[in-house]
């Protein structure tokens, strides 16, 4: 695990391997190159190669043998009218991912004075320190011999701070955040023959041990007594019970007030072969990202502790596996679901919605929510409206909704709301169940978000999270690495946190 040391100044005194600027298109330096001397030296080699500080793009100086450091990057920001804590994490995450590529041991990053990113101070330090170990990360488990590590043994970060140590904190968030990230990241790309559905409980139950939080595991005896006909009917086709774990976390001193409670409701398919409805098999392979939400929801239980967050919060990791089996669910099937509702089946594959229409119902009934958010791999219909790098935001309450999107924006995630028009509940309609699982083809995000309200309480406020997009990257996606991104969580970390 990386050591992330604070330090007063912009590094350029700092014997490293790596140091990071970062440079706004425009401008003759580095925002963050604050020391005269070492400015006039880089604005030169900048100017000599034309370099344009475009976004997404990045220029490697070896120095020119009077600089302690034995490599520079700096890296472009863009136009300064579109930089924000987006930006900032993107191009911090592309040089943590070069600084990876070169084996670096001991890397820096410098911050820019507050004037010019406009920026409070601590988050700039969170996207810059956390962007960079973010890009650091790799799944190399089952490379024979591995890449080594994939991170350094020590991140200097260069403020401007009379007394840097004021970032300590901000600093233990980073890398908080960065070790549930990367262990959400790893359980998305486990793939499903390893993660199946009663080992990724077994993980969260260890995880939650370590961390100090409850964690209680629900089996298919105690679904059937609670008639979660959604969670049972997915199962059914798969060697593999379904199975829930509810984690709880509950902060230490309350204080005067009542800490409000929040459940966040993850689908955890551990592979989505379609069922019945089976998928094509190009591309299925990225089906074992289809428990993307609950791993983003396990992620962030398990940092609450080190945040010391002021909010009661439960996790609900809703785990099956969809396959077609002799035994599977069938389309025209009607299941039954825990508030009573019942559905039926027009297609096998629309089965994120069954399982968490369970988890929503029994989260409303049981635990009665001041907050409820769901986070699912739920539709290609999201992907296709908002393209790969984007979270569909939906939900029942406006204020609530535009809490989780300034929180994304203050993370620096994107997300977008799309509108829950109520004619459209039209399409889920059914002649012979209160609903159907699947409408007509377009606008399928939000119909399939109308199919969730359905078992929403009215009067809880309800935020869903659509990130089929962002959860998992088939291919390079411009700045993004391949693989799982652990997309989420820090929205949700930042939501948490401002419940104070
Ligand atoms: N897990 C998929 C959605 C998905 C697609 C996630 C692509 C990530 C990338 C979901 O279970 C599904 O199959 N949805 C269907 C719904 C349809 C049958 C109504 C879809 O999107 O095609
Ligand atoms: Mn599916
Ligand atoms: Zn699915």
């Amino acid at each position: 695990m990386t050591r992330l040391v604070p330090r007063r100044g912009d590094l350029s005194g700092e014997k490293a391997d790596l140091i990071v600027h970062f440079h706004f298109e425009g401008d003759d330096f580095p925002a963050s190159a604050t020391d005269p001397r070492f400015r006039k030296a880089i604005a030169a080699v900048l100017k000599g190669d034309r370099f344009e500080a475009k976004a997404d793009t990045s220029l490697l100086w070896h120095g020119d043998g009077r600089q302690p450091a034995a490599r520079y990057l700096v890296q472009g920001l863009g136009r300064r009218e579109s930089f924000g804590p987006e930006v900032l994490h993107r191009a911090a995450a592309a040089a943590g991912s070069r600084g990876s590529g070169l084996k670096v041991r001991r890397a820096g990053v410098a911050i820019a004075p507050p004037s010019a990113w406009g920026l409070n101070p601590e988050d700039a330090v969170r996207m810059a320190a956390g962007g960079f170990l973010y890009g650091c990360y790799r799944f190399d488990k089952y490379l024979s011999g591995g890449r080594g590590e994939g991170w350094p043994a020590e991140l200097l970060v260069g403020t401007q701070r009379t007394d840097p140590g004021q970032f300590r904190g901000a600093l233990r968030e980073a890398r908080e955040v960065d070790r549930v990230l990367r262990l959400a990241r790893d359980l998305v790309s486990e793939h499903a023959g390893y993660l199946h559905p009663r080992r990724m409980a077994e993980v969260a139950r260890r995880e939650a041990r370590r961390a100090g939080i409850e964690c209680r595991i629900l089996g298919e005896a105690e679904m059937r007594r609670l008639g979660m006909g959604g969670m049972l009917g997915v199962a059914r086709g798969s060697e593999h019970p379904a199975v829930i774990a509810h984690l709880r976390y509950r902060p230490r001193r309350a204080g005067s007030r009542k800490a409000p409670r929040v459940v966040l409701v993850g689908k955890g398919v551990t592979f989505d072969a379609g069922g019945i409805s089976l998928k094509q098999a190009d591309g299925m392979e990225a089906m074992k990202a289809d428990m993307s939400g609950s791993a983003a929801v396990l992620a962030t239980m398990l940092a609450l502790p080190g945040l010391k967050v002021p909010a009661e919060v439960h996790g609900l990791l809703m785990i099956v596996e969809n396959m077609p089996d002799g035994r599977a669910f069938r389309p025209g099937d009607i299941l039954r679901i825990h508030n009573g509702k019942t559905v039926e089946i027009k297609s096998t594959d629309a089965e994120g919605r069954l399982i968490l229409a369970d988890g929503l119902s029994w989260a409303c009934r049981k635990l009665k929510p001041d907050y409820l958010v769901d986070l699912a791999t739920l539709t290609g219909a999201c992907v296709v409206a908002l393209g790969p790098g984007c979270t569909g935001v939906m939900g029942n309450d406006e204020r609530f909704i535009g809490r989780i999107l300034r929180a994304s924006a203050q993370a620096g995630e994107r997300m977008w709301q799309l509108p829950l028009y109520p004619e459209y509940r039209e399409h889920i309609r059914s002649d012979v169940a209160d609903v159907k699982n699947s409408g007509i083809r377009f606008g399928g995000a939000i119909t399939a978000a109308l199919f969730l309200q359905e078992f929403v309480e009215p009067g809880v406020p309800w935020v869903h999270l659509d990130i089929a997009g962002p959860a998992y990257y088939e291919s390079g996606y411009g700045y993004a690495p391949k693989g799982a991104t652990g997309h989420g969580v820090r929205t949700l970390l930042q939501f948490l946190r401002s419940l104070s």
